[in-house]
């Protein structure tokens, strides 16, 4: 193998739906509270898709968006990885309808099931091929329609998600910019606490797995919450700690989306004032594998990221699975 090369990204896009749904419609469906939700979340209100929209949509747009930022066209693609635990359908994969849409037709195409870490093991993934000289340019998607799965009567669900679509474009860079640091990791042991059972092989859809609600996503919201808190710190720490960098060198974090006292635990491992971490949990919820490049993307857009800027990407989801990572920010 010749010489290895960096990665990074060079572009991003996203795309969330119009259509809002606030606490305060929720109040209408479930027995809940805007006070309760904003004081345990910190998530104000979400988005939906229309019907007639899937996470192929969504995603499309976002990939759109990402192209139109960079100097590619969508032929330029080598490959494409949709991250999703929504797709449209068990097969063929919603990365192969992304590519179809866009018109990628040189692109490898495959979608990639990480939950809510989706995202960043995708990057981990494309930056591989980058790194070798197989590929040149590789677009990663974390595309969510969580609104199909959750149950609009279980209030422990309910109000925490919503969604949208992320994308980026990794490519070359210069050296010592992309990727300083990426770990990945997972604990099967935690697989039962966010779930949604039915539908693949062990159950497949039934009359009974109908009436017995397998078809939603099932929580076990506070052990999660335990995990995460202390995940997301951890690698968070971590990320940084292998890119040889200290806490101070720290521009700026973007972490998983799922709740606001979670991320403080980062925030605040990463001494970190609140001004260098994006958050639009409040406006958006957890759009799972979305939720980072999405508050990537806009982070990007209001400039608060620039070239040189030491970026830490952390995230956690069911599997359990987790994953950080450290950019020095090539564009
Ligand atoms: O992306 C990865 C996936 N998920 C997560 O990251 C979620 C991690 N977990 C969490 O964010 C939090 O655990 C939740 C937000 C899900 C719940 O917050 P909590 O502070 O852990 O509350 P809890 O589960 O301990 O529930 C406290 C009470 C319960 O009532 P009782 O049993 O004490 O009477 C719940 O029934 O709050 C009740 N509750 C609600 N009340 C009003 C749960 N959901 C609601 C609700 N509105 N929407």
């Amino acid at each position: 193998m010749g010489k290895l090369h960096q990665s990074g990204i060079i572009a991003t896009g996203s795309y969330v739906p119009d259509k809002v749904i606030t606490n305060q419609d929720l109040e209408k469906i479930v027995d809940t509270s805007d006070e309760w939700i904003v004081t345990r979340t910190g998530i104000r209100e979400r988005r939906i898709a229309e019907a007639d929209m899937a996470t192929s949509d969504l995603a499309t747009k976002a990939a759109q968006a990402a192209l139109e930022s960079s100097n590619l066209i969508a032929k330029d693609l080598d490959m494409i990885i949709v991250a999703t635990v929504t797709p449209d359908m068990n097969f063929p994969s919603t990365a192969c309808l992304v590519q179809r849409n866009i018109g990628a037709v040189n692109a490898a195409a495959f979608d990639l099931e990480a939950a809510c870490s989706g995202f960043l093991y995708g990057l981990a993934v494309a930056s591989q091929f980058i790194a070798t000289g197989v590929y040149r340019n590789i677009m990663v998607i974390g595309a969510e329609c969580l609104s199909r799965f959750v149950n609009w009567q279980d209030r422990n669900t309910c109000v925490l998600f919503g969604d949208g679509a992320g994308a980026v474009i990794l490519s070359r860079v210069e050296d010592g910019y992309g990727f300083l640091s990426q770990i990945l990791g997972a604990d099967g042991n935690g697989a039962s606490l966010l779930t949604l059972e039915a539908g693949g092989s062990r159950k497949p859809a039934s009359v009974e797995t109908i009436e017995k609600q397998m078809h939603y996503i099932h929580m076990d919201g506070s052990e999660v919450f335990k995990f995460a808190v202390r995940i997301m710190a951890s690698m968070a720490e971590a990320a940084v700690k292998n890119a040889g960098l200290t806490e101070k060198d720290v521009d700026y974090l973007i972490p998983h989306q799922a709740n606001i006292r979670i991320i403080e635990a980062a925030r605040k491992r990463l001494d970190l004032p609140e001004d260098k971490v994006y958050i639009n949990l409040d406006r958006y919820g957890n759009m799972s594998a979305a939720s980072i490049p999405v508050a990537l993307d806009e982070a990007v857009r209001l400039g608060r990221i620039k070239k040189n800027d030491n970026i830490v990407l952390v995230g956690f989801g069911g599997g359990l699975t987790w994953a950080a990572c450290t950019i020095k920010w090539a564009v």
